[in-house]
């Protein structure tokens, strides 16, 4: 039977962490749900983003997933703990679910070296002050400035990040977190949509910023842990398998969402509730 690691976002932006996933991991079988239905999550209270999450957590495990990723911040930062200590254990014990918030803390301070590094995120994940908390317990010294980008994912989610309205909203919001600190030398995109910015946020950003995104760091820490949870490990089935379900549109998911993850894809309907 079939046994996949389940990489969970709100929309397509875990696509962009999970296309380094495969690169890194190619081996392991995967399933892929977006809940492009209910996106963006980032505006929503803790119970939503947790309500949804949790639904989408059990679909995973339904479809046989021991080990799923929540490749997206907002659900890492407002859900992921609850889930943890709270759900699991009734749901499947023996089950994991991981999230991007930790792996990410537990390196950016290498990148820095003015120890002063921003974070932009959605709200959701900037009030749930996740990463200055994470961060604090690596790198007790470090400065950390955050910024929430509201308007980022609707424009990615509706496809309109590359028309020229979007250079506004970008400009805006980078404006704002590097008004903070003159010392800011690098800038974390802590929501898995923004790595399609990419292009965008480099022309508005001085040279000497540098900008990380999540995928590798993810995907480096996804093999560390195999590698530490053999159990795991021999419950995943490896065949290269990928499969890619949505909450909404089959259509729209499979145009847009070979752009995110840079390849053909070709999704089915998932039905989580
Ligand atoms: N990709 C999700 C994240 O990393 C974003 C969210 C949204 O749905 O607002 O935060």
């Amino acid at each position: 039977m079939s046994q996949p690691i389940g990489i969970f976002d709100s929309g397509y932006g875990g696509l962009t962490v999970f296309k380094a996933i495969v690169e890194k991991l190619p081996n392991y079988d995967y399933i892929y749900l977006g809940d492009n239905g209910r996106a963006p999550y980032g505006n929503r209270s803790f119970e939503t983003v947790h309500q949804y999450t949790l639904e989408c957590v059990r679909w995973f495990f339904d479809k046989g997933c021991p080990l799923v990723i929540l490749a997206c911040n907002t659900a890492s930062a407002k859900a992921l703990r609850t889930i943890q200590q709270n759900d699991l254990s009734r749901l499947a014990p023996d089950n994991r679910v991981l999230g991007v918030i930790r792996p990410t803390a537990e390196i950016i301070g290498t990148y820095t070296k003015t120890n002063s590094v921003g974070v932009l995120g959605t709200q959701g994940t900037v009030l749930s002050e996740s990463y200055p908390i994470e961060i604090k317990h690596f790198y007790p010294h470090l400065n950390v400035y955050q910024q929430a980008c509201p308007i980022w994912v609707p424009l990615i989610e509706y496809y309109e990040y590359q028309n020229a309205g979007a250079d506004f909203f970008v400009q805006k919001y980078l404006d704002q977190i590097l008004a903070q600190s003159a010392d800011i030398d690098t800038l974390l995109l802590a929501c898995t949509h923004y790595p399609l910015l990419m292009d965008s946020i480099r022309r508005f950003l001085p040279e000497h910023i540098q900008v990380l995104s999540q995928g590798g760091i993810v995907a480096d820490s996804l093999a560390t842990y195999l590698q530490r949870h053999p159990e795991m490990n021999a419950r995943l089935s490896q065949n290269g398998k990928t499969s890619f379900f949505t909450t909404d549109d089959t259509n729209n998911f499979d145009k847009h969402g070979s752009v995110f993850f840079g390849r053909e894809i070709q999704s089915q309907f998932a039905h989580v509730i």
